[in-house]
């Protein structure tokens, strides 16, 4: 069914859903209170649909259709007839509460609103609505129009109905969905922490340097960009205010806690490719060192940090967060991990994991190392997230 979608919001997220909305077929009122981030969203759209027709993706009619679809407005009261808006705003509770029940009296009844954030509980922002059971979290990925997955957060007020209604609408635009609970993170924000954290604590103990060990992950594990790379590549700054505030909303829980390596990269504006110099350089002719391509030391690096990832995936599946497909689609079709973590571990075996983490924790004696208990009753049951075939 085609109808009336509003984006908030016309900055790297709210333009790329509007771009996926219309390309679905809805008529979308894109709003902004900055008159030029609506005029640089209408302009990269259009030189976005340029290329495509130039590649012959697109007749240049499905494009102008595209294009025609896309109202870029300033005033909220012009999505009164939308039956869902997605709010891509700054990320501020105050501001998004005031955006949620300034909308609430514009639309009717049966409309849905749902939120983009990153980090701050949907429940936070449903609360600001005198109807709360139509606030929901959709949280798509940037790009949005290249990355096909999208978090659905239900809040511990919203009704069944509008998370069926947002699944069914989502999963038409060929996004692929997953439902997580309204916890800090979602899924990807939060079990992805560990790709990073361990691998800056493995950097920061002297065990290899961070060429070496983003080749151990690529060599050993098949990930598309190493932890560094990918990181400078995010932005430093971004990476790390979300470190940041997963660990403050997990009360301060030691497995999430950032690092002083990156803050002071943070501190330092030292954002990655963005400021051209994060991890790696990116003057032009900047040469980054050779990796130490020791496979004992490689391998060893490996098994450490997927246990950390598997074990956060773990214990994410046993807090009720997602069920396991959700958690190894999301970790998979989100940030591109060549596996599902919990097949993964089935893969190399739930007892070998257990073991490098009780090794790691035996060592370390501290509780970011401490096993998930349902990966310790799993490994002393020889059992298998999968069935086994
Ligand atoms: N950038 C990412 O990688 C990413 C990924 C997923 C989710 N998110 C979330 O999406 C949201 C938007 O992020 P972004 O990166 O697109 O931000 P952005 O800074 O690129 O864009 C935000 C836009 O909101 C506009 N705005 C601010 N206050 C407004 C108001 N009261 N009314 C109307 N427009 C207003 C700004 O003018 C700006 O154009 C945030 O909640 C963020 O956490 C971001």
């Amino acid at each position: 069914m085609k109808i009336e979608v509003g984006v908030i919001g016309a900055g790297a997220m709210g333009s790329g859903i509007a771009q996926v909305a219309a390309t679905a077929g809805h008529f979308v009122k894109v709003v902004d209170t900055n008159e030029a981030m609506l005029v640089t969203a209408k302009k990269n759209l259009e030189s976005f649909l340029a290329k495509s027709v130039e590649k012959q993706k697109i007749s240049s009619e499905a494009a102008d259709a595209i294009a025609a679809r896309i109202e870029y407005v300033r005033e909220l009261k012009k999505c009164a007839s939308c039956r869902l808006i997605i709010e891509a705003i700054v990320e501020n509770l105050e501001i998004k509460q005031k955006i949620f029940s300034d909308l609430e009296a514009i639309v009717s009844g049966d409309c849905i609103l749902a939120s983009n954030t990153s980090s701050l509980s949907i429940a936070s922002i449903a609360a600001s609505c005198k109807d709360a059971s139509r606030v929901i979290g959709i949280h798509f990925f940037n790009p949005a129009v290249l990355m096909p997955l999208v978090e659905l957060i239900p809040a511990i007020s919203s009704s069944p109905n509008v998370l069926l209604d947002a699944k069914k609408l989502i999963d038409s635009w060929g996004k692929i969905t997953v439902v997580a609970k309204d916890t800090p993170g979602f899924i990807v924000n939060r079990v992805a922490r560990s790709y990073y954290g361990e691998s800056i604590r493995i950097y920061e103990e002297g065990i290899a340097d961070f060429v070496s060990i983003d080749w151990a992950l690529k060599q050993f594990g098949g990930f598309k960009m190493g932890p560094f790379e990918l990181m400078d590549f995010i932005g430093n700054d971004i990476n790390y205010k979300v470190t940041e505030s997963v660990w403050e909303q997990f009360f301060y829980e030691p497995r999430f806690k950032p690092s002083l390596t990156q803050k002071r990269l943070y501190e330092a504006k030292l954002f990655g490719r963005k400021s051209g110099k994060g991890y790696y350089s990116y003057a032009e002719g900047a040469i980054a060192n050779e990796p130490n391509k020791d496979e004992k030391l490689g391998k060893e690096i490996f098994e450490r940090v997927l246990a950390m990832l598997i074990n956060e995936a773990a214990d994410s599946l046993y807090l009720q967060l997602a069920t396991k497909e959700d958690i190894d689609l999301a970790m998979t079709k989100g940030v591109n991990y060549p596996k599902g973590l919990l097949k993964w571990a089935d893969e190399i075996g739930v007892n070998k994991v257990y073991t490098t983490l009780v090794n790691l924790y035996n060592e370390y004696k501290e509780d970011r190392y401490r096993p998930c208990v349902l990966l310790k009753r799993m490994a002393q049951s020889n059992a298998t997230f999968y069935a086994k075939n």
